[in-house]
């Protein structure tokens, strides 16, 4: 089977898109700090973009939550497989997803860091494809909300490939 990837969206819009995203952060946590907590792996390359892009002070750890399996289709179950470095109690804290599909992964890391007590936890994804959903979870930013097709780019994958592209392309297998 052979596949080809079309642009969904160009490099240029991404990147304006975040430094919009990463202006809204800023003036919301004015005069503040906070921490962007990454998912691994797929954040990693919007949450470097955006925490660069930020004009207030921010700190970073990351979390890994791996659904089972490869390829196109998610499980619906999540593995927690490493946890944040730091204590987060009374800590603003933001958490980075490159997307939500059913949003099992952020409805059960968003449960669970809660029960931590942070100051404030707010959630910001670059991709939101609502038509996936499954559970309820709404993101506090949301870069693009996109239809239900198989991007890659900007961090997410297919079979592991395809993480550093930078825009957002659209898997076609033929
Ligand atoms: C992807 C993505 C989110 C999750 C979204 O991660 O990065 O974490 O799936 O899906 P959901 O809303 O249906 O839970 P994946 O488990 O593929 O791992 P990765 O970040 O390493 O690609």
């Amino acid at each position: 089977m052979s596949m080809s990837i079309e642009v969904l969206i160009p490099e240029q819009d991404v990147r304006d898109r975040i430094q919009e995203m990463a202006d809204a952060l800023s003036e919301k946590y004015a005069g503040g700090e906070v921490l962007l907590v990454g998912i691994l792996n797929g954040s990693v390359f919007f949450l470097t973009e955006l925490a660069q892009k930020m004009s207030i002070p921010v700190e970073i750890d990351f979390m890994a939550a791996s659904s089972y399996g490869s390829g196109m289709e998610s499980s619906g179950r999540v593995l927690i497989t490493k946890d944040l470095e730091r204590s987060i109690k009374g800590v603003h804290v933001v958490i980075v997803e490159d997307i939500v599909d059913t949003g099992q992964t952020l409805h059960l890391l968003t449960e669970m860091l809660l029960e931590r007590h942070p100051a404030s936890l707010e959630v910001c994804v670059l991709l939101d494809k609502p038509e996936r959903r499954k559970v309820c979870m709404d993101a506090d930013f949301i870069g693009f909300e996109i239809p239900d097709a198989f991007v890659v780019g900007w961090g997410l994958d297919y079979d592991q490939k395809y993480r550093d592209l930078p825009y957002i392309g659209v898997v076609r297998e033929q």
